[in-house]
């Protein structure tokens, strides 16, 4: 299973890259207005760091003006890909981004019909929000799991980025669901290490350790 960091924070990314636990980054328009910076800058920040598929999202609303935004974001770096909104524009923009070989990661996918329409129209990646489907009373993770299926009982290569993941249950949930990827924001990723029993145990060990004779 692949790990995304869900941030435009450059501190947050250099701290989990060390780890090796970093695979890719998503960006939404809401995470780079956080960062306060202009969004190219950030951008090819970030791909100087992480080699794996950093998306970054257009923000126009036809197609024509999706392709153009993201013909000009594809040029940033090699790494970058470009973020679609699922909608009748979005499906052709990333039809036609397929076409020309630009990768895409079709975001806010609410239903198996979308991610299924996403995955046919091109997508490398599509963008099931599980948070928000749980906001409203709907099992988000469900719906990861029936993606999986779909995309396996038709053999296609479409990645499932479990995304608007919100607590450590989401990400277990995730990898158990199948899903290829899971995007964790950077303040949630500490929460996926540690363990309160850990904590005692170190600290237990650390007072037996003061037993111990010591030399000389
Ligand atoms: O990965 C999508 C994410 O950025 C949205 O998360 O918590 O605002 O639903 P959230």
């Amino acid at each position: 299973m692949k790990f995304f960091l869900d941030t435009g924070n450059l501190d947050e990314i250099k701290r989990i890259v060390k780890l090796g636990l970093v695979d890719g980054i998503t960006t939404n328009p809401s995470l780079i207005a956080k960062e306060g910076r202009v969004f190219k800058d950030v951008i090819q920040e970030i791909t100087a760091i992480v080699s794996g598929p950093v998306s970054a999202e257009v923000v126009a609303l036809d197609a024509e003006g999706m392709l153009k935004e993201a013909h000009e974001i594809a040029q940033w770096a090699p790494n970058v890909v470009i973020k679609v909104p699922m909608t009748e524009a979005g499906l052709e923009a990333t039809y036609r981004l397929s076409q020309e070989g630009i990768k895409t990661n079709v975001t806010l996918i609410f239903s198996v019909a979308q991610g299924l329409m996403a995955a046919k129209a091109g997508a490398s990646f599509i963008s099931p929000f599980v948070g928000r489907l749980d906001d409203i009373g709907v099992d988000g993770m469900q719906l990861v799991r029936d993606l999986r299926d779909v995309l396996d009982l038709y053999g296609m290569k479409t990645e499932i980025i479990a995304a608007s993941i919100r607590n450590l249950e989401h990400v277990e949930a995730a990898a158990l669901a199948g899903a290829h990827i899971a995007t964790i924001p950077g303040s949630l990723f500490p929460s996926l290490w540690k363990h309160p029993l850990t904590d005692i145990g170190i600290e237990r060990f650390l007072k037996d350790w003061e037993k111990v004779p010591k030399q000389g």
